[in-house]
């Protein structure tokens, strides 16, 4: 099983909406069983919380299912753990980075880092900036490379459907 965890600050905005986003993904193209999606935040001031009210809005304008979705703060043994951990930011990356160290076997990436032609590097934060379409449209297109980039680094197939 491949272990993917998408990281932000607060874990109610954008990383709860990438891994709704790659959840859906990852059912819509049969590969359910063969990579498992978290999410977590850096900060631990919105614990226990399901995702912000715009990020709620959002998915289910584009009809993903982001049910069961609570935030809780990332730790030490979630850098062991997993194997793509996915900041949303510059800040998000240098906060993973240093507590990872220098002998972590994880990819610890930003999100865009996978996106080809993009314009940001960066996934602004809607809890500030109020534009969760925008937010979308990013995630989208970030999770969408990522799991590209999965498929590709570990020769992944379908499952046969029954
Ligand atoms: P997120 O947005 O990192 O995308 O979940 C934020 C949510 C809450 C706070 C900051 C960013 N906050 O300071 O409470």
């Amino acid at each position: 099983m491949i272990k993917v965890l998408f990281v932000c600050l607060g874990n109610i905005c954008r990383s709860p909406m990438a891994e709704a986003v790659f959840r859906h993904l990852v059912k819509e193209r049969g590969l359910d069983g063969q990579i498992a999606v978290d999410s977590a935040g850096t900060g631990s001031w919105h614990v226990g919380e399901p995702p912000h009210e715009g990020t709620r809005r959002i998915l289910n304008e584009n009809a993903i299912d982001y049910s069961g979705i609570r935030a809780r703060q990332v730790g030490r043994r979630d850098l062991a753990e997993f194997d793509y951990i996915i900041a949303m930011d510059a800040a998000n990356l240098s906060d993973l980075r240093r507590m990872a160290g220098p002998n972590s076997a994880a990819v610890i990436a930003r999100l865009l880092d996978f996106v080809p032609d993009r314009e940001k590097d960066d996934v602004p934060d809607p809890y500030y900036t109020g534009n969760f379409a925008e937010v979308y449209d990013l995630v989208r297109s970030g999770c969408e490379h990522l799991l590209d980039t999965i498929v590709r680094n570990h020769q992944l197939t379908p499952r046969e459907r029954t």
